[in-house]
């Protein structure tokens, strides 16, 4: 039996698996498989979310879908661009479509990418939001700056020491709900 055989949500901010966002979030769920996770990677150029209060946004089924997916989900790894100092417009909207119901007790890792300089800017401000959510932000965190510089052609992180903190985040999302589990 795998070691950690929990259901993980991937969530970018940004448009597209092939974004800066896309690449790190799905490269700490291919950390989070090998580990024995069954994972999920939400991708909102396939599936949009409307914006939450606009015209027919409840009854929207890909919202219906993505609500369902997150509350059989056991936890979250999530990755925002930083807009402004801050979280995108679409990691917002899709943190606005989820509630306590379908999250709460739940354990997420946080990441962001950044064009400038590398700070926690956008990480604390989810971090503070999930608050409202009463999630579990695991304390272990990665921000890349310059992230335009930060993959190869490939789509590979390039700096070891980045891979070393991607590790150390997933595995603390998977330690940790495997104790909020038991
Ligand atoms: C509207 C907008 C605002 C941005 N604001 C910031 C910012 O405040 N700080 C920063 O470091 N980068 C900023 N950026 C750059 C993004 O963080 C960067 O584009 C993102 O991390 C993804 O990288 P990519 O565009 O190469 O995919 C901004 C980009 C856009 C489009």
């Amino acid at each position: 039996m795998a070691k950690y055989p929990y259901k993980v949500l991937g969530l970018s901010g940004e448009f597209r698996p092939t974004s800066k966002c896309g690449m790190l979030v799905n490269h700490a769920l291919d950390i989070a498989k090998k580990h024995g996770a069954e994972v999920y990677f939400w991708d909102l150029d396939v599936k949009p979310l409307p914006l939450v209060g606009e015209e027919g946004c409840w009854e929207n089924s890909n919202v219906k879908e993505f609500q369902k997916l997150a509350t059989d989900c056991d936890a979250f790894l999530v990755s925002s661009p930083e807009y402004h100092g801050t979280m995108s417009g679409a990691m917002k909207n899709t943190f606005d479509w989820l509630y306590n119901k379908h999250v709460k007790g739940k354990v997420f890792g946080l990441m962001s990418t950044l064009g400038g300089v590398q700070n926690a800017n956008t990480l604390n401000h989810m971090r503070i939001m999930l608050r409202w959510l009463h999630a579990w932000p695991v304390p272990e965190q990665l921000a890349i700056g310059k992230v335009k510089t930060a993959f190869d052609d490939d789509g590979n992180l390039i700096d070891d020491e980045i891979v070393e903190r991607l590790e150390k985040l997933v595995l603390s999302v998977l330690e940790n709900t495997s104790k909020l589990s038991d």
